[in-house]
């Protein structure tokens, strides 16, 4: 039996909420949080936390390393040092600051496309370069392409490797031998890895090895934040076990005034890690059954769902329709409401995909695919 209801429908039109700052009948499932309330654990820890008057300046205490120690023991078998942990008021302000600290303006930093948006952004703010691993894709599933990946590390100006593990949008889990391969090519060509593994936590069915078990030369960076449901209060880790490497990213994250938590920040995320457990499990189950009825669903219309063993992003590949995706996306929009995220802005091969967000009660998700199958129909007639 299931202990929590995912199908539950919570309006968040006046909660500020930025996936939801939409018009009136508009269906939004294009941000990567979740329209599903938390953990009833985070919810009181919050509430015990409200509850004292004082809302002022906040240390990051030893229990907040130990909760992300004993999970990624437990759940991961890695085994964390507290000294190899730093708090961050996220993985984006962390990954902007790494990228400032550790590679120089007019480096090549190497990203697998289609990719995360927001890494460009933190590449090319700073003056770095993006340049291009392209997974392969054969028409169902998007694979590591390793000669790719050494063409662009050997280049003499790639310093930085931003990897996504597990990967969004595709929900690529890299298993332990490819991670390894990844490790030693990057070793090989002295290119630092930066492994964003906020959706290692929302896996369905595969297996993530985090980056650092397989070396100790990288960074990663971890957070409760995407599978907990808590992205606004905005907290991850950076985790590096090497002290040289440490140092200077923590001087980095502490200049740029990125260290410090908010107060809700660390007792939500205890919360989690502590008493999470059967929620996540149950949530990882719900979003499983959600891609599959997607998948079906978009498959009858003529369009094709990526196979994917992570996140709760469905990639789905609209070749078919021979519409770039910003059109795409701008055509459904405007007929049916329903808002997805258009490929093109993950670079690669996105300009042939949408990227629809199934996070929500079925009864969102069979609106969204009606939604979505009108607008096809349109398109073919
Ligand atoms: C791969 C990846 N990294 C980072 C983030 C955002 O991280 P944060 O909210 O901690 O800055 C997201 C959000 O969707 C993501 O998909």
């Amino acid at each position: 039996m299931m202990l929590f209801d995912f199908d539950k429908e919570i309006d968040r039109t006046a909660s500020s909420s930025l996936k939801w700052d939409v018009k009136e009948g508009e269906l939004p499932m294009w941000v990567a949080d979740m329209d599903l309330a938390v953990a009833p654990c985070i919810t009181e820890a919050i509430n015990r936390r409200v509850s004292h008057p004082i809302y002022g300046y906040s240390v990051v205490p030893p229990s907040w390393n130990e909760a992300y120690i004993d999970w990624w023991e437990r759940r991961h078998g890695l085994k964390m040092q507290p000294e190899w942990m730093q708090f961050c008021t996220g993985i984006v302000p962390a990954i902007s600051s790494i990228v400032r600290r550790v590679t120089n303006v007019g480096d090549n930093i190497a990203v697998m496309t289609p990719v995360y948006d927001i890494f460009f952004h933190s590449i090319e703010n700073f003056g770095r370069h993006t340049v291009e691993c392209p997974l392969g894709y054969d028409g169902e599933k998007y694979s590591l392409d390793l000669n790719e990946l050494e063409r662009v590390l050997s280049h003499p100006l790639t310093t930085m490797l931003i990897l996504c593990n597990p990967h969004n949008p595709t929900g690529n889990v890299w298993t332990k031998a490819q991670l390894k391969e990844v490790a030693s090519l990057c070793d090989a060509y002295g290119v630092t890895v930066l492994s964003d593994e906020i959706h290692c936590d929302l896996v369905q069915g595969k297996e993530y090895t985090p980056f650092l078990s397989v070396s100790r030369r990288g960074i990663a960076c971890i957070s409760a934040s995407k599978a907990f449901n808590i992205a606004g209060l905005q907290s991850a880790a950076v985790v590096i076990p090497d002290p040289i490497l440490r140092n200077k990213v923590v001087r980095g994250l502490n200049s740029d005034e990125v260290a410090e938590p908010n107060c809700f920040a660390v007792c939500a995320t205890e919360a989690a890690l502590r008493g999470g457990e059967k929620w996540l499990n149950e949530l990882n189950s719900f979003i499983a059954e959600n891609k599959r009825l997607a998948n079906g669903k978009i498959a009858e219309m003529g369009l094709k769902a990526v196979k994917s063993d992570a996140t709760y992003l469905v990639w789905i590949d609209c070749s078919s329709l021979g519409i770039h995706s910003d059109e795409l996306g701008e055509f459904i929009r405007a007929k049916t409401g329903l808002y997805l995220s258009s490929g093109s802005q993950y670079r690669g091969n996105g300009e042939r995909f949408l990227r629809m967000n199934v996070a929500c009660p079925k009864s969102r998700l069979y609106d969204g695919l009606a939604r979505l199958q009108t607008a096809v129909r349109m398109l073919k007639k």
